[in-house]
């Protein structure tokens, strides 16, 4: 197998690209020829990775133009011509090199209002909720995700809009109110219902077309859309 020809963001927002060769192998995946470049050909440059195994969402990159998680894109899937262009995730600051500042995708999880708030105490019952229920499927269509950022570097709407959740937040949000053991369903409502929330989503697709664990922030932005209009009907806000 011939090597590949890699080009890899260097530097900051100013940087460029910088050539290395790298061996080629069966099974070789993005994240394999990051990091063949990091220990054997210069130990300067930055990334980020965790597990490996497509748990931590921590690994995620531009491959090509298209974002991706890379300890689980394999090269042969990807490469064109025998060539890969590695640049950061579009839509975030650049800190170096392959890694970005997730500070502003993670406030954006905060101000949505992405953490779970239940009214149980450790001694009450555990809550009953069927999985067939329509609410927990909603649910658990999107619980799986794992703030790689993936959906957020693919949404046009974040880039002409900074201010916009985006579709990882809006995701979460939606999971939480379908969740029938969470209480601050009005709360939540209220947070994504204005300019920079669920109504800014274009329905463009993109971060469903991307996301590596096949959830549809669509999908769950749609639901958003319906439930924010309903509490508006019935008088809510
Ligand atoms: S569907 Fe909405 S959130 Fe998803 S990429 Fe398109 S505009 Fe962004
Ligand atoms: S919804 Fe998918 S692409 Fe977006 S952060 Fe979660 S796992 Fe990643
Ligand atoms: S290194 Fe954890 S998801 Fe890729």
């Amino acid at each position: 197998m011939s090597g590949l020809q890699v080009s890899v963001w260097r530097g900051g927002a100013d940087g460029r690209l910088q050539r290395y060769e790298v061996p080629r192998y069966p099974s070789q995946t993005v994240l394999d020829v990051v990091t063949h470049i990091q220990r054997k050909l210069d130990p300067t440059l930055a990334y980020r990775y965790a597990c490996r195994v497509g748990m931590c969402g921590s690994c995620a990159m531009t491959v090509n133009g298209v974002p991706r998680w890379t300890c689980r894109t394999h090269v042969d899937k990807v490469a064109t011509h025998g060539r890969l262009e590695l640049r950061p995730l579009r839509n975030l600051p650049v800190i170096r090199d392959l890694v970005t500042d997730m500070r502003t995708f993670f406030d954006k999880w905060e101000r949505a209002g992405g953490h779970f708030e239940g009214a149980s105490a450790r001694t009450d019952e555990f809550a009953h909720v069927r999985p067939d229920s329509p609410a927990r499927q909603a649910a658990d269509a999107g619980i799986e995700c794992i703030g790689c950022g993936v959906c957020y570097a693919a949404c046009d709407v974040v880039s002409w809009n900074p201010d916009y959740l985006g579709p990882a937040a809006l995701n979460r949000v939606w999971t939480l109110i379908a969740d029938a053991r969470d209480v601050k369903t009005v709360d939540r409502l209220r947070a994504v219902a204005g300019d920079a929330g669920c109504h800014a989503c274009h329905t463009h697709t993109s971060c469903t077309e991307r996301c590596p664990k096949h959830i549809s922030p669509t999908a769950s932005i749609a639901g958003l859309k319906r439930a924010v209009a309903k509490a508006a009907l019935e008088g809510e806000f």
